[in-house]
């Protein structure tokens, strides 16, 4: 038996449509978009211009121009940190972070570019409106936040966040890597100046294509300059979005995947996606409660959160956990430290990490509890 459960990494499998744009777009219109006038390329062009469209009404970006692709979430997280923030700047961001995120406000941070204040969250401490507001100085220009824990699941509010940074003037920078997909987002309503997200998470696209959507008040540096097939009888690279950050032939078969697959979710419904991955991963941590050779990391606060099950066994490390699922019974999850080490901190599982057992889409009670059952195995195993 084959038992994915390590959604949160990247979803599997993927729905057959996305599967079927991804050949036929590498099969029937394989041309370089916006380069050539032929209708290859056109087809191609005309793709990406409805996927813009589509992801752009899904998470209500201004306009579809706004919707840049980019290899992954951590590229779109660099070109908008890197590409907005400036000497003096002061950044305010949480412990739950991503090092998609962390490490280049820890790398600006050093430089000495901005001043960086990482809110330190814990069940004690949840994200709150007061907390944000403590945190706010005069120079505070960005506030930076996951919108869910890749660690243990836990789902940040954007709508208080959001309305705070609209009122004080700050930058709203959400790093939606984790939800998009599965929760819904309004960039319009939520405030948010800036989001990334990965295509091949709970988006269900696949893997080499990111996207940061950005609502167009506030220019951002390009990082990367290159052709575009425009302006091209001019060095500087044009000023216009998306061309002013989308340099070099974009990924069209990725992109073909991605749209497939926002698709697939829109039909079937963010909500239901939702309300069934989440049941599976309550169904879990319900069960792993029973035994007591378990350490469950579970949300930092009550309400609603992501399907994401993070626990450790007694005296066994988390790799050796997942190597016997793995090995022994054909189950797939995540061990270690999920790049978000400060995370691990506010849970209290650092530097051990901790064995992520992450549902998708496609997996069933039956595959829950034949994990329930594998893991009893281990713990019976190693005892006796
Ligand atoms: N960020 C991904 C994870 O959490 C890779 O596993």
């Amino acid at each position: 038996m084959t038992v994915y459960l390590d959604n949160a990494t990247t979803s599997w499998p993927k729905p057959l449509v996305v599967v079927e744009a991804m050949s036929k777009a590498l099969n029937d219109f394989p041309g370089n978009a916006g380069r050539s006038a032929h209708s290859m390329s056109l087809h191609a062009a005309r793709l990406l211009f409805e996927t813009r469209e589509y992801l752009a009404e899904m998470f209500h970006v201004p306009q579809s121009d706004n919707v840049i692709f980019t290899a992954n979430a951590t590229y779109a997280a660099n070109f908008a940190l890197y590409g907005m923030l400036k000497k003096g700047d002061h950044v305010i961001t949480t412990s739950l972070e991503h090092n998609a995120v962390m490490r280049p406000l820890k790398d600006l941070e050093s430089k000495r570019t901005i001043g960086l204040t990482v809110l330190p969250l814990s069940a004690d401490k949840p994200l709150c409106l007061p907390l944000l507001k403590e945190a706010i100085t005069p120079q505070t220009r960005m506030l930076c936040m996951t919108h869910g824990s890749n660690v243990n699941g836990t789902l940040l509010s954007l709508k208080e966040a959001g309305k705070l940074c609209h009122q004080n003037n700050i930058l709203f920078f959400v790093d939606a890597s984790q939800t998009a997909g599965i929760v819904p987002i309004n960039m319009n309503d939520m405030h948010i100046d800036l989001m990334v997200f990965s295509g091949h998470k709970k988006m269900m696209g696949p893997s080499g294509i990111g996207v940061l959507c950005i609502n167009g008040k506030h220019p951002l540096r390009p990082l990367i300059r290159g052709g575009t097939g425009s302006l091209s009888e001019h060095f500087a690279q044009p000023d216009f979005l998306p061309d002013a950050l989308e340099a070099g032939t974009p990924n069209i078969p990725g992109i073909a995947g991605l749209y497939a697959a926002a698709k697939y979710i829109m039909q079937t419904g963010i909500k239901n996606i939702y309300a069934k991955t989440k049941q599976l991963a309550d169904h879990l941590i319900s069960q792993l409660q029973h035994m007591e050779e378990l350490t469950i990391y579970e949300p930092l606060w009550a309400g609603s959160h992501l399907p994401i099950v993070a626990f450790n066994i007694k005296n066994m490390t988390c790799s050796y956990v997942a190597e016997q699922l793995d090995q022994n019974f054909g189950i797939m999850c995540r061990s270690g430290l999920h790049c978000a080490p400060q995370a691990h901190k506010a849970l209290g599982s650092f530097p051990q990490g901790s064995v992520r057992c992450s549902p998708g889409m496609f997996n069933t009670f039956e595959d829950i509890t034949y994990t329930i059952n594998a893991l009893k195995t281990i713990i019976h195993n190693e005892n006796h």
